[in-house]
């Protein structure tokens, strides 16, 4: 079965299909956010240690797992621990991507009517009120957004349905680079807006005292969660790359671009919120409030300007979301067809069919079953708090354990150098080993519990 398996063409194609994983609206507005409030320049230099002493480990543990089977995640699991209770962690981490899906694209539906609207008529209110009821008014309203969510989900499935060459890894490498050339432009437009310097300003000025234990787990919660760890994505892939590929210089490859754009896209939306004289807000949500906001206030210098801009930032918005959608859905349709013998095509179809429902769900849920709870929660809420506060931490913290404690150092260690020819991987090997055995357990329980108290 393993000589059937698609790879992808290289490092290169490996890094943006990676790459395409982490960047998505993690990257686009939380992280921006996020720097604002949490100490500036100071916030950066944790963020930094956070990725490359906590996620990058991580990474690699997840990577190692994927490209020492190539298999998907359950396969994995049954190949390298067969029999044991491990396969639940294979099941698990199946299960997790894809209602972290189901609600994504809802928030992709979300992207594409705004980029729509940005196209066919702008942005011209002219007071954040009248943006915030007009946004409510849409995604409470019943057809719309479904019908944008099916939208988001058949583009994801075409892209997969074509396989992991001609679909996943194309996909990747045309529109990861046109997201990067996107965003500089943005943040060129950004910057050069007047009113623009506090911004910049908010993004760059170290305030040490602002760093806080809570800061610094906020930090490795961001970059456990900017680099799609703890669900099986980054497994998935990796299983993906060929044999004789070197896993370390890939996930720096993936850590670099990752962060890369976080820090770009930072660059691009603060100067922008205070060259409009708007408080910076936390959430998605605020993608479709404050940016719209922002357009028609700009719109009223150099209309043509800010109307090409609205439209450039979505479009990098429902791309960055496409390429981290596609790595969720694919997780899923890699099980089918290893474990469950199905042909891609029907694979990609119940998947369809499975997120499609469970996304109609969760869009509904913020107009006609508003009141249904669970656990309090709408059920959008739910998915949403479910996943991120508890399932990527907890299927991050398996993966870790699982091969820090579990496997065999000496395939750990094979696969981490390369089979001992990568002198690099081999001078660092230690460092990797101790990080992952015993500051990476810590850390994620640091973050699960920060998670659950607040
Ligand atoms: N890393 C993505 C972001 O920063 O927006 C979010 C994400 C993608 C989480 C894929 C989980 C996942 F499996």
């Amino acid at each position: 079965m393993a000589a059937k398996r698609e790879h992808f063409g290289g490092r290169t194609a490996a890094i943006l299909a990676l790459a395409g994983s982490a960047i998505g609206l993690g990257n686009i507005w939380r992280f921006p956010y996020m720097v604002g409030q949490t100490g500036g320049a100071a916030f950066i230099i944790i963020y930094l240690a956070a990725c490359l002493l906590l996620s990058l480990p991580i990474f690699l543990a997840e990577a190692i797992i994927g490209h020492r089977t190539h298999a998907g995640t359950f396969g994995a699991m049954e190949q390298l621990a067969p029999g044991t209770r491990w396969k639940w962690l294979g099941l698990l981490t199946v299960l997790s991507p894809l209602i972290i899906l189901s609600y994504y694209s809802v928030v992709g539906g979300w992207s594409i009517g705004y980029l729509w609207q940005s196209v066919t008529a702008g942005f011209h209110a002219s007071d954040i009120g009248t943006v915030s009821s007009a946004y409510a008014k849409f995604i409470s309203s019943p057809g719309l957004p479904l019908l944008f969510h099916t939208l988001f989900l058949l583009g994801c499935a075409v892209i997969v349905s074509a396989g992991v060459k001609s679909g996943i890894e194309k996909f990747n490498k045309i529109t990861m680079p046109l997201l990067f050339v996107l965003i500089v432009v943005i943040m060129v437009y950004s910057i050069s807006l007047p009113g623009a310097a506090p911004g910049v300003s908010y993004l760059l000025k170290p305030d040490f005292s602002k760093i806080t234990p809570s800061a610094v787990a906020a930090a490795m919660g961001q970059s456990f969660f900017s680099l799609s760890l703890g669900v099986g994505t980054i497994l998935t892939y990796a299983s993906y790359i060929r044999k004789d590929e070197n896993i370390l210089a890939t996930g720096l490859g993936t850590v670099g671009f990752d962060l890369l754009f976080a820090l770009i896209a930072g660059f691009a939306i603060m100067p922008a919120v205070f060259a409009a004289g708007i408080e910076p807000g936390a959430g998605p949500g605020l993608i479709f409030e404050t940016l719209p906001y922002i357009f028609a206030k700009m719109g009223t210098s150099v209309p043509w300007l800010s109307a090409v801009v609205a439209v450039l930032f979505f479009v990098t918005i429902v791309f960055a979301a496409f390429t981290s959608a596609i790595s969720m859905y694919e997780v899923g349709v890699a099980y089918l067809v290893e474990q469950r013998g199905l042909s891609r095509h029907k694979a990609t179809v119940l998947i369809f069919l499975g997120c499609w429902i469970l996304g109609a769900l969760c869009s509904l849920s913020f107009g006609p079953l508003a009141e249904t709870k669970l656990f309090g929660l709408s059920i959008f809420s739910f998915c949403d708090m479910l996943t991120s506060n508890f399932l990527m931490t907890f299927g991050g913290l398996l993966f870790v354990l699982f091969v820090g404690w579990k496997m065999d150092k000496s395939v750990v260690r094979d696969e981490f150098t390369s089979g001992g020819t990568a002198r690099f991987n081999c001078a660092v090997f230690d460092a990797f080993w101790f990080l992952l055995r015993y500051v990476a357990p810590i850390a994620i329980v640091v973050i699960f519990l920060t998670n659950f108290l607040a």
